[in-house]
């Protein structure tokens, strides 16, 4: 149960809010082209369960109920992401252009994602020329709702998206290219920079990204095993990281990158306004085990120079990821020090688990240890302004399908009827209790 001692107060003006996104729950497949998910989930074994984001919570035609649902709860803000197939559809734009207004009307800051994994089908991360694309649809995202959307994301998770869908396939569009998957990550920096040039030239501000981040724990204090440890660090916390804040790739990498990379860095390196950090669990990591292994449902071959293992002693998540609120604190201190001066303000962007009921005591657990981490890295003077719960909606949990419910709110995907858990009603109540 999450403790009766009272939530400490975070600074006044912090932004509490939830995120979701749109291949997760918007369904109307048949009103857009289709995109890399779409083909990937029609492919026999790719997703446990089978199903596709087709329908997933039909919120295209119920988005009015969701925005109750907001305003209800009381957030500052909800983060959702812009699917870039729906842009490119005729009338596509129509739909956000309501949503926003539908959000405004209810006290509810819309904070939009411009890429949260559904690449158009035709388009392709292996080719440079899809940052420019990206930045052509950045523009005219902007041009039609910049007069009212005033905060945005450029991309979410970069990391995972180069290492699950490009190295190791289990994510859309499925490819296995290990390392050969690098010029993923960087065309999608060089997408965020151009991106953030394309919202700057239409006048906007309050820019931010959405990157996964995680304390790494070394197996233990064998060399190799720290060797290992710091070579995953590398990936997941440096890779994206050090590029935007320190417009430079981390040693050894930069080489390995396609293009002018020099010149690329200097976009990739444009200023930012503030630092997305979604952030679920801390991973350990020792030296290969000399075979393929099996992580969370993802396979990982030999040949990595690091293998993942179990952290014991903590819960898990109905995902079995282990819950490790202190990690959060860590991950938050961590970077202030890593970047310093460099690193803009922060915003937890993605922060949730899976667990099922309507009676969701164990998400209130772990919410409550959660943000109490937080409130800990603030008072070690990290500057953190928002807090987004994933996820408002139950929805189609990529790979895993519809068996992971991170919701606040329950859906029925049969009739999509949404229910209220528990966890809504104590995120509800810490709100009101935040604003006195
Ligand atoms: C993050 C993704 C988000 C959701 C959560 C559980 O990696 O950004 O879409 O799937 O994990």
């Amino acid at each position: 149960m999450a403790t009766t001692n009272p939530m400490p107060r975070l600074p006044a003006g912090f932004l509490w809010g939830v995120s979701t996104s749109a291949h997760q729950i918007e369904g109307a497949a048949d009103e857009r082209g289709p995109s890399v998910w779409d083909v990937f989930t029609a492919e026999p074994g790719r997703v446990r369960d089978g199903s596709t984001a087709a329908v997933a919570c039909d919120h295209v035609h119920r988005h009015r109920e969701d925005v109750a649902l907001l305003a209800d709860l009381g957030v500052d803000a909800y983060r959702f992401s812009v699917s870039w197939p729906r842009v490119r559809a005729e009338g596509g734009l129509d739909f956000y252009d309501r949503l926003v207004d539908d959000l405004l009307a209810a006290g509810v800051r819309p904070v939009p994602t411009l890429f949260h994994w559904d690449l158009p089908a035709d388009l392709d991360w292996l080719e440079r020329d899809t940052a420019e694309r990206f930045a052509e649809h950045v523009a005219r995202v902007v041009a039609r709702l910049g007069d009212r959307v005033t905060k945005w994301i450029t991309l979410n998770e970069p990391a995972e998206h180069t290492l699950l869908g490009h190295a190791l396939g289990v994510h859309a569009p499925g490819r296995t290219l290990l390392f050969d998957a690098l010029p993923v990550a960087h065309h999608q920096l060089l997408a965020h920079g151009l991106a953030v040039r394309a919202l700057r030239a239409a006048g906007t501000f309050d820019i931010g990204i959405a990157n996964s981040h995680g304390p790494t724990w070394p197996a233990s204090d064998d060399e190799a095993d720290v060797a290992a440890a710091d070579f995953y660090d590398t990936l997941l916390n440096r890779l994206f990281a050090d590029p935007l804040l320190l417009g430079r790739y981390p040693e050894g990498i930069g080489g390995l990158m396609p293009g002018d990379v020099e010149a690329d860095l200097k976009i990739i390196a444009e200023p930012i306004d503030w630092y997305g950090i979604n952030y679920y669990a801390p991973t350990r990591v020792g030296a290969p085990q000399g075979g393929e292994i099996e992580f969370g449902g993802v396979r990982m071959p030999a040949e990595l120079p690091f293998s993942v293992r179990e952290i014991a002693g903590h819960p898990v998540t109905g995902f079995g990821w282990p819950v490790v609120p202190e990690a959060l604190t860590e991950v938050l201190t961590v970077f202030a020090d890593r970047y310093g001066d460099r690193l803009p303000p922060v915003v937890v962007t993605e922060n949730g688990c899976a667990y099922d009921g309507l009676d969701d005591t164990d998400r209130i657990t772990y919410l409550d240890g959660h943000v109490r981490a937080l409130h800990r890295a603030v008072e070690a003077g990290v500057d953190v302004r928002g807090y987004f719960v994933w996820s408002l909606l139950d929805n189609f949990e990529w790979a895993e399908g519809y068996g992971r419910r991170f919701g606040l709110v329950h859906v029925d995907f049969d009739t999509q009827r949404r229910t209220p858990k528990a966890s809504y009603g104590w995120y509800r109540a810490l709100l009101r209790e935040q604003r006195g």
